[in-house]
């Protein structure tokens, strides 16, 4: 399949077959992340700014990592290194770093929006790291590549159920438009105050009461409360959300068999997930993280390779 998006914004863009295409060159890449010489010189001569200007432990690695397995040369940015404290604007810094010529720029930001305001600016390829509560497209990519690899690339009449925090989401924002395009149905479980306005808009069915929306559910994916994207006063109490809303092994005992359980990251234990259940056999928790390596070269590799994929060396997918 010839790539033809320039930037990725949101899994919106995609069809279902080029959803599918990310997906099957991502498992391409994994089988190259378990060689001994995890190397390959696919994208040799070609470079990627990592943009964060937020904090990030996994999305930022991986995508370095992944840059690196395919040798680009990869460059990180963080927004307390860089001039956005001195005031210099996103445009301008994004001006300054298209000035060097990169063939991609990763971002990562605080406000919805970010990304597509790049892309709009800049001619390199922007890859959407999380734009405040908007989208985090990657995301959804390695939680969908981890659950194909248990369905078989099968997601017709399985039911993922998304709990926490979702209004201040961009993993459940992401992560129901993709699970809806591969064919799942989602439920979502939240308190009242932490679910968005307008779900009667979103293809999902929604539930108030954990130990329903758990019934029959072959994944559940929980969240973390965006503490740092909530008002005062949403939460008055963890204590309480964690007893309601925490999911623990007793909910399993009523979901489909074999139902897995997986989180973005970073977990906190014992508020949104027991710890026992996040440490479990269920938890996909770190086989999501080994995805997203995988993901991320596949993402780099057909954004980046896009104008001129026969200039790509040994290692790319047939
Ligand atoms: C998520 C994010 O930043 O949106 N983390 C991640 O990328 N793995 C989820 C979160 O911060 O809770």
């Amino acid at each position: 399949m010839q790539w033809k998006h320039k930037d990725l914004l949101d899994v919106s863009q995609f069809t279902e077959a080029e959803a599918r295409h990310v997906l099957s060159t991502a498992a391409h890449f994994r089988e190259i992340n378990s060689r001994p010489v995890k190397k390959v010189p696919t994208l040799k001569g070609r470079s990627v700014v990592l943009f964060f200007a937020e904090p990030s432990t996994r999305t930022k690695t991986s995508f370095d990592m992944a840059g690196k397995r395919l040798s680009a040369d990869t460059f990180s940015l963080a927004k307390s290194g860089s001039s956005l404290v001195k005031g210099e604007t996103l445009k301008d810094t994004a001006l300054t770093l298209q000035a060097m010529n990169p063939d991609g720029i990763v971002i990562r930001h605080g406000s919805s929006g970010a990304a597509q305001f790049l892309a709009e600016r800049l001619e390199c390829s922007v890859i959407n790291a999380g734009d405040g509560r908007h989208a985090h497209p990657t995301q959804a990519l390695l939680d969908a590549l981890t659950l194909s690899r248990r369905w078989h690339g099968d997601f017709s009449g399985k039911t993922v159920l998304i709990l926490g925090d979702i209004a201040h989401s961009r993993v459940a924002r992401s992560n129901v438009l993709l699970l809806t395009l591969l064919g799942a149905n989602v439920r979502l479980c939240a308190p009242r105050t932490l679910l968005p306005p307008r779900l009667d808009t979103w293809p999902v069915t929604v539930f108030g009461d954990l130990a329903k929306a758990a019934q029959g559910a072959d994944a559940v994916m929980c969240l973390r409360l965006q503490l740092e994207r909530q008002q005062a006063g949403l939460l008055p109490d963890l204590r309480e959300y964690a007893r309601t809303f925490g999911l623990s092994a007793r909910h399993l005992l009523d979901a489909a068999p074999g139902c897995c359980v997986l989180h973005p990251g970073p977990i906190n234990r014992g508020v949104e997930i027991d710890s026992d259940l996040a440490d479990s056999a269920e938890s996909r928790i770190l086989e999501q993280v080994e995805n997203g390596v995988a993901v991320r070269m596949a993402l780099l590799f057909l954004y980046l390779t896009r104008k001129s994929p026969d200039a790509a060396a040994p290692g790319m997918p047939e």
